[in-house]
């Protein structure tokens, strides 16, 4: 079969009780560091320590130093990790999907994501499906981002997501708090802005028949990691919002909340510290979320646009199939259009794994 049509709508009929879910518990983790050179480890793992308020994220977007992130770095870095925790344990880590987080955050969040789209790709090897971001869509789509007009009065997009990773710089520490550091509160204010860094963690879940695993960055702990490697770790999200004005901003965060919490329920982020910030870019107060209570507060409290179990077991029902469709040879486009209510699966190469998989990676699993 060289093409398959799965239907996101109508998303009533993934109503019900939950599919299983196989809480998240990280295996491996690696680092990038200020030069984005990777290692294996956590390096790059920050700390939690609030921001102090008001706190005006404009300061040193003039020497922020942003990663050039245009080039296609496929599954790399991940199946690095996953090659180097082979070897230390002689086992190999089975699962039916290997990917990102990002593209799991997509697919978790696409029933009531109409407008946008996404483009992945696909390849099945040794029995697992891998999944990459289509680079070149994504390069696209950051353009065109990039060349919207702003309304008059309006920070430009690339202020903006400055001020998410300056928020980001303000509030984490590199080391654990120590009274004694007290000065690098003050430092980390004037430190210059640098994306590089990244800690990602790399962990083992599931929903329903599907075991994955999936690699993602984690903004910082909240104490410090547990030496039992069973123990759950208390990771934190970081993220930056508009200020809730009305009536419509309420509806627009709740549509951002779907977001948050896709992207930190698949990670098995339990917390999230929200920075409210005004249209200049000053956050003022801080929240602080549990992943697991968002879906019920939009239920109850909120005004109901969006419903986790549907996501969860929409995914559950998509990545079942997705294991049913992509079971041969070669490379496949997972793609859902803008405001498309379907996902279509189709054949790209027949033959081999394209550039998804490293030749390392193919060869230590040959040899196996
Ligand atoms: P905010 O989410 O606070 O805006 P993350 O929160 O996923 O760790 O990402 C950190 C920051 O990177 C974001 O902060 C935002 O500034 C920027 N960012 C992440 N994804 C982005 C995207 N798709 N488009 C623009 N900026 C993005
Ligand atoms: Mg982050
Ligand atoms: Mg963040």
């Amino acid at each position: 079969m060289n093409r398959a049509i799965f239907d996101i709508q109508p998303v009533h009929r993934f109503g019900g009780s939950n599919t299983t879910i196989r809480r998240p518990k990280e295996i491996a983790c690696f680092s990038y560091d200020d030069q984005r050179r990777f290692s294996l480890g956590d390096a790059s793992l920050s700390y939690y320590y609030p921001p102090r308020l008001p706190a005006d994220l404009n300061v040193g977007f003039d020497t922020f130093q942003k990663l050039n992130d245009v080039a296609d770095e496929h599954l790399d870095a991940l199946l690095d990790t996953i090659m180097a925790h082979e070897k230390e344990t002689e086992k190999t880590c089975e699962a039916d999907i290997v990917t990102w987080r990002g593209m799991m955050t997509k697919i978790l969040a696409a029933p009531y994501d109409m407008m946008n789209g996404f483009e992945m790709n696909a390849t099945c090897f040794q029995g697992t499906i891998f999944i990459e971001e289509n680079n070149a869509y994504k390069n696209q789509q950051k353009e065109t981002q990039r060349n919207q007009r702003m309304p008059a009065g309006m920070a430009s997009q690339e202020l903006m997501m400055y001020w998410g990773y300056k928020f980001e710089a303000i509030s984490v520490l590199r080391q654990q708090w120590d009274p004694s550091s007290r000065e690098e509160i003050e430092r980390r204010e004037e430190a210059v802005v640098n994306n590089s860094a990244q800690y990602c963690s790399v962990a083992r879940t599931g929903m329903g028949n599907v075991r994955m695993i999936l690699g993602g960055e984690v903004d910082a702990v909240w104490d410090c990691k547990p030496d039992r490697k069973e123990d759950p770790v208390h990771w934190i999200e970081l993220k930056t919002s508009a200020e809730i004005r009305n009536d419509r901003d309420m509806v627009k965060y709740e549509r951002k909340l779907l977001k948050f919490w896709a992207q930190s329920f698949l990670l098995g982020v339990p917390r999230i510290i929200v920075g409210f910030r005004d249209q200049n870019g000053i956050v003022r107060s801080l929240e602080e979320l549990e992943t697991a209570s968002i879906p019920g507060k939009v239920k109850k409290v909120g005004r109901g646009t969006w419903d986790g179990n549907i996501c969860i077991n929409f995914a559950a029902a998509f990545l079942e199939w997705l294991k049913q469709t992509i079971q041969e040879d070669g490379t496949w486009r997972i793609r859902k259009q803008e405001k498309s209510p379907v996902i279509e699966v189709f054949k790209l190469e027949e033959q081999g794994h394209g550039d998804i998989l490293s030749p390392a990676f193919t060869s230590w699993r040959s040899a196996r």
